[in-house]
């Protein structure tokens, strides 16, 4: 079934009435809420503490889909499992024991993903792809927003997918950055199942309908 999954992280994020934003993308249907945490170091820009994700655990059931753009995660993995994550999204290229970092995950309670960068390839989770929930295809350099997809990627999500398939795994595949219409279109056909739209859906008049819109393409 494919999903999407709604990131606050684009031009006109309402931080000022978040509570408004989420109820209208919650009942717009969206699958997970995408959080980017950046702590300024993994990547240029600042944004959203575990205290944020926090309150707004506070007022929606939505499943949270955490992405820590973070160094160093695993000082960060037990106050964004406290504060209500669902999925923990730690980047390959921050964690320096992998393995361990996933296990800690799981050890909280919650589902595990890693995040690769464009130029990472995924020889990177061989070795810990059977222990994985979700694995995050970044479809952009991560850290900003507005971003055109990088078409290198669809060969790695196809490997991806063929590598799940292979191995009778359940992982999500997730894709994240310049996911449009056109793009999310050649990603679900590659093989994604998880769509992370910011853009794309910010300030849309029906959003309803453009959640809909990207769900019929799977
Ligand atoms: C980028 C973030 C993405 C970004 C998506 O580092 O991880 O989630 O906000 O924004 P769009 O959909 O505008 O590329
Ligand atoms: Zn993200």
């Amino acid at each position: 079934m494919l999903k999407v999954s709604y990131s606050f992280f684009h031009k006109d994020p309402n931080f000022c009435n978040i509570e408004h934003e989420v109820k209208k993308v919650e009942s717009a249907g969206v699958d997970y809420l995408h959080l980017d945490v950046m702590d300024g170091h993994f990547v240029p820009n600042v944004l959203l503490g575990h205290d944020i994700v926090r309150s707004i655990r506070g007022i929606t059931e939505l499943p949270f889909d955490v992405h820590l753009m973070v160094d160093n995660p695993d000082n960060h993995v037990e106050q964004f499992a406290e504060a209500g994550s669902d999925i923990i999204l730690v980047h390959a290229e921050a964690c320096t024991h992998l393995h361990r970092t996933i296990q800690r995950i799981k050890k909280l309670g919650k589902k595990a993903g890693v995040a690769l960068n464009p130029a990472t390839p995924l020889s990177v989770i061989e070795y810990v792809l059977n222990d994985l929930d979700m694995v995050l295809v970044m479809t952009v350099n991560p850290g900003f927003y507005g971003q055109t997809f990088i078409p290198a990627m669809f060969a790695k999500i196809s490997k991806l997918r063929k590598s799940i398939e292979e191995l009778g795994l359940n992982v999500e595949i997730e894709v994240d950055g310049g996911i449009n219409q056109e793009t999310a279109k050649l990603a679900v056909k590659a093989g994604a199942n998880v769509l992370v739209v910011g853009s794309a859906l910010a300030n849309q008049k029906d959003v309803r309908k453009a959640v809909e819109t990207f769900k019929n393409l799977g």
